[in-house]
């Protein structure tokens, strides 16, 4: 019997790899356009970290084991609870802020659906040690920068902005003890029927007021109606934020991605402020990233306190947005050269492939023996810019034919000037 491909997982063949770097890439530099670096951690970690301080949500999900010297360990289900614990190894010797990004491999025992994986890679942007609310503006400036280097225009996705600390401030105006348990309910609320909404309140032993007045809370589609909805000191903080946080997006240029959408609250624990999703406009997808300020997280781990915030965003449903819009490159195999030997001179092939490569360009060729039209073959298939015979006879001494693929071009030169014509 073939053993299959676990659930939830991808082979990436080389179309697939190629697409898959193409996502690395324009992520990759994107980061580096805002000054951001690259950091790495380990692929597992102690079961501890992420128990009670990731959200019941993903301790659910976890893929753990025990290894041989009996340690509870779990793959990472994200990255956050990572760099916290790197943040707190060094303390104080990091000057801050910080401004980090990763590319981590991820995994989840998820339910299988569109747009969501149990393996998958997300990018993790993060600032460390800033609580000023240009961190949050740094962050969502460079995520509109890189959805467009994408490709994706203002009307292809939406940047919703909340804050856990203005719905904190609502619940303990309305009377709502434990803001815990209530975050993971909210933030399901647009994946579940209104029934099972208000049966899951219900559960949390909310009354019927209070149900109708988060209700109120999170249908506010402006800054104002909120002001008029609450009038306690208390809230005036998170929403001079909210407001700054607009202003400076809206200086910035980016005020047609941004919405104020009070529906959001995240499931993660760790939140303690600006929170923010990034949907397709059409909100037919899942999200496509997600972050906010958790200032608490270091602290909850045995650090000090460090103000932070950031978002991950993942690549399924990223992929899958750009796939939609067709702004997904071809899968299509890339070389500069393709060497072809009429004599099949091997000895030949390899030292000019040596001497090509040398030049800076890619160069492949046969590894036996091959009639030519296939050796051609070959090189269309490896999407050969150019064809460099390496034992023509029509070429004058020190000099090869070769063909420009793209024109059709065919010609007698020396070596260093065909690499010229091709670079
Ligand atoms: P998250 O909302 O759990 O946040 O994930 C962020 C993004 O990762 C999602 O919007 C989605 O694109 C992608 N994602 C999550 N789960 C899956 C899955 N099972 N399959 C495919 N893609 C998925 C976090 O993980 C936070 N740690 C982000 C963060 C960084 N907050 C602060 N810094």
């Amino acid at each position: 019997m073939s053993i299959k491909l676990p659930k939830g997982t991808r082979d990436f063949f080389p179309p697939e790899q190629r697409i898959q770097n193409h996502i690395f890439d324009t992520w990759r530099q994107a980061c580096i356009k805002f000054g951001y670096e690259e950091y790495e951690g380990p692929i597992f970690e102690h079961l501890e970290l992420y128990t009670d301080k990731s959200g019941d949500e993903i301790v659910q999900q976890l893929y753990y084991f025990r290894d041989k010297g009996k340690r509870e360990l779990s793959l990472r289900p994200e990255m956050t609870p990572t760099l916290a614990r790197m943040v707190n190894l060094k303390g104080a010797a990091l000057r801050k802020p910080l401004r980090w990004f990763s590319i981590p491999r991820l995994f989840r025992y998820e339910r299988a659906q569109k747009g969501r994986l149990r393996e998958f890679f997300q990018l993790n942007l993060d600032i460390i040690g800033s609580d000023s609310i240009y961190a949050e503006a740094d962050l969502i400036s460079a995520i509109v920068s890189m959805l467009n280097d994408f490709g994706l225009k203002a009307d292809d996705f939406v940047i919703g902005i909340s804050s856990r600390e203005l719905l904190a401030t609502w619940f303990a105006e309305i009377g709502i003890a434990d803001p815990d348990k209530v975050y993971p309910v909210l933030d399901r609320r647009a994946k579940v029927s209104p029934e099972v909404f208000r049966d899951n309140l219900n559960e949390l032993e909310l009354n019927a007021e209070q149900v109708q007045l988060l209700d109120d809370f999170m249908l506010c589609t402006s800054l104002t109606e909120i002001e008029k909805l609450t009038q306690k000191e208390a809230s005036q903080k998170a929403l001079a934020d909210l407001k700054q946080l607009f202003a400076v997006l809206e200086k910035a240029g980016i005020a047609e991605s941004i919405q104020l959408d009070l529906s959001i609250v995240r499931g993660l624990a760790y939140y303690t402020g600006i929170v923010f999703e990034v949907f397709d406009c059409k909100r037919s997808m899942r999200a496509v990233a997600g972050g906010g300020r958790y200032d608490s997280l270091t602290q909850r781990l045995g650090g000090s306190k460090v103000p932070c915030v950031g978002f991950g965003m993942g690549d399924v449903v990223l992929a899958d947005l750009l796939e939609e819009r067709g702004l997904l490159p071809s899968p299509q195999a890339e070389i500069d050269v393709w060497l072809v030997s009429f004599g099949n001179d091997m000895e030949k092939i390899f030292s000019i492939a040596a001497k090509v490569r040398k030049m800076g360009l890619s160069c492949s060729h046969i590894l036996s023996p091959t009639r030519v039209g296939k050796q051609l073959e070959s090189a269309n298939i490896a999407g050969a810019r150019a064809v460099i015979f390496v034992d023509g006879d029509r070429a004058p001494e020190g000099a090869f034919e070769y063909k420009i693929m793209e024109t059709g071009k065919q010609s007698a030169d020396s070596l260093a000037n065909i690499v010229k014509e091709i670079k």
